[in-house]
């Protein structure tokens, strides 16, 4: 078993890491279980594909196990489903000392730990992520958010998960895309300001596309450890370092606006194609080699992932693009921080860039 700590001097916490580890899960939740009893938060997709097995041990175990299952998708994270999640979690008499466990991915992850905060002032709440997505990302670091008619994420609460589990093997019954939508934060963390990881990623990702455990666990492992060591340093997002995460998502944001955050493109569809974006645009401002934004392209492509406007359906007017940028919640005192690139593993943060000009760029990417 790899364990990463999460060190925040408030709320530190552990992530778990092993292959197989669903079998040990029970025991670990023990501790957690008020009277026995434990609340898990699931979709349907992942009652059909992970519960079933976990939900034996936990019996076995003797855990006593109520279920709330969400509808799959984005939709689920909306005021309705958080109304209908709180009034079960009351109906149940949840008190802060229990522990809500949510079981699947981003959408399951960010419900629950925002049901957790609020309830009562603050429940505890564990993540056991199922998709590559959250167990690379999602599940680690306390952001916790429904969408609202304004946009995504917007209403939503730091809220430390107490453990997070990640067991690699349950990747299995992802859809492929999925996977792929959660390659593209693994090679995030390499092009934020780890080259090596980004070697790694070139030299590996074909076993890991092939389903190889061991690489799987180390590219799990390598990415969370990335993810504590910037949540640790600037956990609410105050100093400019938690922002390097967002790498490809001012671009991906507003490709995933114009597809109408539907599963036309995957926020990691969003976010590969983002990071091509920031890579060439950084090349064309003469901040980074063209040869750089190059590999990045070809690495991500190797992962079915798209890199150019056209492979993510968003072959429309430039500024059509920028104006969604601009409605993007990341907006500061009026203008739009960019995270750019002055090679792999040298991504920055710059306050200056000219919006007109990023038009501009889009529009000569059309031709790609
Ligand atoms: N809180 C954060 O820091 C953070 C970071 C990144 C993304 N997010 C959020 O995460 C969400 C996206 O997460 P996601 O990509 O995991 O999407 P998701 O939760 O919708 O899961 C993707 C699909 O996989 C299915 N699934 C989950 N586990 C499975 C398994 N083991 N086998 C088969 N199918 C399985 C789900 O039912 C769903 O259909 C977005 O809402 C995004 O805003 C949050």
């Amino acid at each position: 078993m790899t364990i990463v700590k999460v060190d925040l001097k408030s709320t530190p916490y552990h992530i778990h890491i092993k292959p197989g580890l669903l079998q040990d899960i029970p025991d670990m939740l023990a501790p957690f279980a008020r009277n026995g009893r434990l609340l898990f938060i699931l979709d349907s997709n992942v009652e059909k594909h992970v519960w079933p097995a976990l939900k034996r041990q936990c019996e076995a175990a003797s855990l006593i196990l109520e279920t709330f299952v969400l509808p799959v998708g984005e939709g689920a994270k909306s005021w309705d489903h958080l109304e209908h999640l709180t009034d079960w979690l009351l109906s149940h008499h949840t008190e802060r000392g229990d522990s809500i466990v949510a079981l699947g991915g981003g959408v399951v992850g960010d419900i629950t730990g925002f049901a957790a905060h609020i309830l009562k002032r603050g429940c505890g709440f564990i993540q056991i992520p199922t998709t590559l997505l959250a167990q690379v990302d999602s599940s680690v670091g306390g952001k916790t958010a429904i969408n609202s008619k304004a946009g995504k994420n917007l209403i939503g609460a730091f809220h430390q998960p107490a453990m997070v589990l990640i067991d690699p093997e349950v990747l299995v019954s992802l859809p492929p895309r999925e996977l792929a939508a959660g390659i593209a934060e693994v090679v995030k963390y390499g092009l934020i300001d780890d080259a090596e990881f980004f070697d790694w990623c070139e030299s590996n990702m074909q076993q890991f596309m092939a389903g190889d455990l061991v690489i799987r666990s180390e590219a799990i492992t390598r990415s969370v450890s990335a993810k504590a060591r910037i949540v640790a340093e600037d956990e609410k997002e105050l100093t400019g370092k938690r922002a390097l995460l967002n790498l490809g998502h001012t671009f991906g944001h507003a490709l995933e606006a114009e597809t109408g955050f539907s599963d036309r493109l995957l926020h990691g569809e969003g976010v590969a194609c983002g990071m091509g974006l920031a890579f060439r645009y950084s090349a064309r401002l003469g901040l980074c080699s063209e040869d750089a934004a190059q590999r990045i392209s070809e690495l991500l492509a190797r992962a079915d992932l798209p890199t150019t406007l056209k492979q993510a359906g968003c072959d429309v007017d430039g500024q059509k693009l920028v104006d969604h940028m601009l409605h993007d919640k990341k907006m500061s005192g009026g203008t739009l921080p960019f995270l750019l690139a002055r090679g792999i593993g040298e991504t920055f943060l710059s306050a200056d860039v000219d919006l007109a000009d990023v038009a501009e760029f889009l529009n000569e990417e059309r031709a790609r």
